[in-house]
């Protein structure tokens, strides 16, 4: 094994995927505190309201409290080189959150035990399925009286339609949650009494289990457990690193985050099991994470991250070989030569000038403006394509013009520049041709006027439409009488393909039932060139 792979095989690039409350922000700090990046538990969250908070830009973050501060965080434990990328959820849910999913190789799913599988989760479990890459789950909260976890199978299965295996079993919850039992290592791990201290111990069978319970766990509590363990023995999915691998099975582990209990045993396990960086397909054929021409692309670009300078960072995911300071890159798009400036890498607490990266690390990019999402950059002359990022399905629409006719000029260099760099969606009314926006998130649309009105001097007028829905037409005439009311829309995107905007699901599938020889999808990648 070269230096190269030494290093790629130390890398594990993931990120962790929840509905909001579950308990991100405290998994990533007791994370982060074992592998001694910080200190003290509590400097995540702080970090999220309190960095920054002088800036016009933080001004309209403070206003919405959401954060863009912690976007990606590198730590060490145990010999791996951990990356973990956030995905902004609450207000702040994004195209930039599902596009955070494609330079991961991996992700953690947080369930909240007494919620099960909510909205949001189900949204980027679907970006993550469709991709294929692995899924471990840790179910949350264990110390709260939460759903039976075998209820929580049923429901991961049936809703997300993925096979669940557990890793460790819960004894007990709420006021009487006594630790897990760790089925593939054969091992309790109790709490304390004061839930701050936690010890294991193995045992060689049920029975052995059973008595080293029984001085302080309840007969009812251990009964269940044993009958639980034998049924999922005898019925459970027996667990399967392949399907694993291939995002078709999910290890499911549980846990308190709040107590760190089940956390250092989850990030034993997870690390093991989840890949270092993948192979990507790209133009010139399969580019792997140890070739040693260098290569990446840019999956996220972040306006204005430091008030002093109203720059942009764009965010590369190295894909294969090593990043130096200084080294000579091409971008593919325009085939130019280029130094990459100001390479920096994120920590936990900081940012630091990058000396050298590899194949799955994220380096962040002073942008001057000549990135765009899904642009792929090269280490030689001879470029390929990593290809364009995926479009994702808009959930708020908004039709716009300028206040200022006489800003015409700049108002279409702002839409068509927001529009490249992947802050919003551009559409248009077939006939008038008005202009659409569409957008993952609500907030997208405050941060593009703000940033219209800042950064290309347009107040914009915005007229907020009641769609909810975005299909493009994949077979049929969309007919006439159909092509506007209140309940739908026909829109075109970018290139022209037709897309029809919907209320609600409802409102969908009466157009579908009267409309029997159309199809519809839910992203432009079905749509036949
Ligand atoms: P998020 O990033 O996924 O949105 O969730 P976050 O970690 O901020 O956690 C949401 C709330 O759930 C927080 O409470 C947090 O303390 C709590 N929480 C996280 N893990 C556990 C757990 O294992 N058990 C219990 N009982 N609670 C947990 P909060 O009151 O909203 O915030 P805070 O004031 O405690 O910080």
């Amino acid at each position: 094994m070269n230096d190269l792979q030494r290093e790629v095989n130390k890398r594990r690039t993931f990120a962790i995927i929840s509905h909001p409350d579950a308990g991100k922000t405290t998994l990533t700090e007791k994370m982060l505190l074992l592998g001694g990046a910080i200190r003290t538990a509590g400097s995540v969250k702080a970090k999220k309201s309190a960095k920054f908070a002088t800036s016009d830009w933080m001004e309209l973050e403070k206003q919405r409290g959401i954060s863009v501060t912690s976007s990606v965080m590198q730590f060490e434990y145990e010999g791996y080189k951990i990356n973990i990328l956030d995905t902004p959820g609450h207000q702040d849910f994004s195209e930039d959150t599902y596009r955070t999913l494609m330079a991961v190789d991996s992700v953690v799913m947080i369930l909240d035990v007494a919620k099960g599988v909510e909205p949001q989760t189900i949204k980027l479990f679907k970006v993550c399925s469709e991709r294929g890459i692995p899924i471990f789950t840790f179910i949350n909260k264990l110390d709260r009286h939460g759903k039976e976890p075998l209820e929580l199978f049923e429901e991961i299965e049936a809703v997300l339609g993925i096979e669940s295996t557990p890793m460790n079993y819960p004894i007990g919850m709420g006021p009487t949650f006594r630790g897990v039992y760790d089925r593939s290592d054969k091992t309790i791990e109790y709490y304390g009494e004061d839930r701050d201290e936690q010890t294991s111990r193995e045992v060689s069978d049920y029975e052995e289990l059973q008595a080293q319970l029984s001085n302080n766990t309840d007969e009812a509590t251990i009964d269940q457990l044993i009958e639980d363990l034998r049924l999922l023995d005898e019925a459970g999915n027996p667990f399967d690193l392949d399907a694993v691998m291939k995002g078709k099975q999910t290890p499911v582990f549980f846990g308190s985050a709040i107590s760190s209990f089940g956390v250092p045993t989850f990030l034993k396990h997870f690390l093991r099991m989840a890949p270092p960086p993948a192979s990507r397909q790209s133009s010139k054929g399969t580019v792997h994470p140890d070739d040693e021409e260098f290569s990446g692309f840019i999956f996220k670009i972040q306006a204005n991250m430091d008030p002093a300078h109203r720059d942009r960072v764009a965010f590369l995911r190295i894909c294969s070989g090593k990043f130096e300071k200084g080294m000579e890159t091409w971008l593919h798009r325009t085939g130019k030569s280029m130094k990459l400036s100001q390479p920096q890498q994120f920590f936990a607490d900081s940012r630091a000038a990058v000396e050298e990266a590899y194949a799955g690390d994220i380096v962040g990019l002073y942008d001057p403006g000549v990135y765009q999402i899904g642009d792929t950059i090269c280490g030689s002359k001879n470029t390929f394509d990593f290809g364009r990022l995926p479009m994702f399905p808009p959930e708020h629409f908004a039709k716009i013009r300028p206040k200022n006719a006489m800003k015409h000029k700049q108002y279409v260099k702002g839409i068509e520049q927001l529009a490249q760099e992947g802050a919003i969606q551009v559409y248009r009314t077939p006939k008038f041709e008005e202009t659409i926006l569409g957008a993952v998130g609500q907030l997208q649309f405050d941060v593009f006027l703000y940033r219209m009105e800042h950064e290309y001097g347009v107040d914009l007028l915005m007229e907020r439409w009641p769609y909810q829905l975005a299909r493009w037409v994949v077979k049929g005439e969309v007919p006439d009488k159909d092509t506007r009311s209140d309940t739908r829309m026909l829109i075109h995107d970018y290139r022209g393909r037709p897309v029809l905007l919907f209320k609600n699901e409802f409102s969908m599938n009466w157009f579908l039932d009267h409309n029997p020889d159309m199809e519809l999808a839910d992203s432009p990648a079905s749509v036949p060139e």
